[in-house]
């Protein structure tokens, strides 16, 4: 643990004036008028901050610290790497033994088919990559009006200007002039917020499927380059897809030769109880996004995962074209890439993507037993260590509470009391849980308790 050698009021003070936060409201933050929190140890599933309380992190940082804090394995690997080597470029064919590896593990554990990958530092800087790639391959392919991307509404695939264009979520647009063109939304797989409480899940994907292929027609097959989607709506509410989507989803994109990107920043390396969500549900890929739990965070590591399909192409287009002119400074960073190693190595070694399977379906029985019946729970649902309960105000009539009482914001401020972490969802009222992968089953027993009261004292208070 660092010793800061200045008092707490200094830090925060500095804290309100120096510090620019994301996704944070910034003048309540400078003014003093919302709580800081600073962070200053962790280990296992337990965070600890400067006033000595220690939480339960039930949501893994942002669903990312999946084999847990305080993984010495992995920060001696950080250290040994850089003593040894603590950066060169991988640019004109360069390379060192970490990144080189790590594509290795990264494949041999990829769905089938799939190839090469490409390091980047972040989900969103993955995601600018694969449209990127969507682009040169059609232009390679001599069809250059092929350009337009459909994502969908509650999508979440980062946070800049492209990527920020393909999240379906007004807050990452709103004043940002967002999203720009050639982006779309559609759908979201949201069958609990299906317009049509009469339809089935089959229905419910059959319509999405249908609502695609008319924007398709209506925009022209020969200019939609690629479909992009998370295997699990993630930051959109935390939403496993209805049973057939991905089936009939795919079905479309087939027909129209349409790309598919599976951006598996978070279900990626276990967090669904299977290594990749893509396998998962029998989605068959053309390029995957990977992020998070590919070093569980322990240092800022991203890729795309590039089908051999995509590799020939990409390797067509350098013999005419030559060298691609795609790359960041600190792709495949050294030290990165040695965490990557070690974090993969532990998920293995522990037998994680097991255990998040066995404890994911625990939690989620145990948080419907304890909050099923309660008459603001809508729905729970989940997927593996992914798991999300929405609030309502009627639950028959499915009508949503109104945004500006912040019953889910209210929710788990109410489960922070009781030192459990949970994130309120940023669209609706869900209170989202990805604890990290290690989780057992007393520490999910003490995630529902907490959920449970927290619940009963929100509702109570309505
Ligand atoms: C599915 C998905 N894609 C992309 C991103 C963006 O990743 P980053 O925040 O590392 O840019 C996220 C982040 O939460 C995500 O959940």
């Amino acid at each position: 643990m660092l010793n800061f050698a200045h008092s707490d009021n200094e830090l925060n003070a500095w804290d309100r004036d120096h510090f620019f936060h994301p996704s944070t409201d910034m003048g309540q933050h400078a003014r003093g008028e919302t709580p800081n929190r600073i962070i200053e140890g962790a280990e296992g599933v337990y965070i600890t901050d400067r006033d000595g309380k220690r939480s339960l992190d039930g949501f893994a940082g942002l669903y990312c610290v999946n084999v847990g804090y305080g993984r010495k394995e992995i920060t001696d690997a950080i250290a040994a790497q850089a003593a040894a080597l603590p950066y060169y470029h991988a640019y004109a064919g360069h390379g060192s033994e970490p990144s080189i590896r790590l594509a290795k593990m990264v494949i041999d554990r990829a769905p089938e088919g799939m190839s090469r990958v490409f390091f980047g530092l972040s989900g969103s800087d993955a995601n600018e990559t694969n449209i990127k790639l969507v682009w040169y391959i059609n232009n390679v392919l001599g069809r250059p009006e092929k350009k337009k991307i459909i994502s969908r509404w509650r999508g979440y695939h980062g946070s800049g200007v492209m990527t920020g264009s393909l999240t379906g979520l007004a807050a990452f647009h709103n004043l940002f002039d967002l999203p720009k063109a050639p982006v779309l939304h559609t759908e979201a797989p949201y069958f609990y917020r299906r317009a049509d409480g009469s339809m089935s899940e089959q229905e419910f994907s059959k319509f999405c499927a249908e609502k695609l292929e008319e924007m398709i027609l209506a925009e022209g097959p020969e200019t939609i380059a690629a479909f992009i989607g998370e295997p699990v709506l993630g930051t959109g509410g935390i939403v496993p897809p209805p049973a057939g989507y991905w089936d009939a989803i795919q079905a479309v994109l087939t027909k129209y030769d349409i790309m598919l990107i599976a951006d598996e920043v978070i279900t990626g390396f276990g967090r669904l109880g299977s290594m990749f969500g893509s396998a998962h549900y029998g989605i068959k890929p053309d390029l995957i996004t990977i992020a998070k739990g590919l070093t569980s965070a322990y240092a800022p590591l991203s890729g795309v995962i590039v089908s051999e399909k995509v590799w020939r192409l990409l390797e067509a287009g350098s013999d005419s074209h030559g060298s691609i002119g795609h790359g960041w400074t600190y792709s495949s960073h050294p030290l990165c890439t040695a965490a990557g190693i070690a974090n993969l190595d532990y998920l293995d070694t522990h037998d994680l993507v097991a255990n998040a399977a066995d404890v994911g379906g625990y939690l989620l029985a145990n948080l419907m037993d304890a909050l099923g019946d309660n008459p603001i729970v809508g729905d729970i649902r989940g997927e593996g260590l992914l798991a999300a309960v929405e609030f309502v105000k009627d639950r028959d009539d499915r009508v949503f509470f109104d945004p500006s009482q912040k019953i889910g914001i209210r929710i788990a401020a109410a489960l922070l009391k009781r030192g459990v972490i949970a994130r309120a969802m940023p669209q609706g009222d869900i209170l989202g849980f990805a604890p990290p992968l290690c989780l057992t089953k007393e520490e999910a027993d003490t995630i529902v308790s907490a959920a449970s009261a927290a619940v009963e004292e929100v509702a109570a208070s309505l």
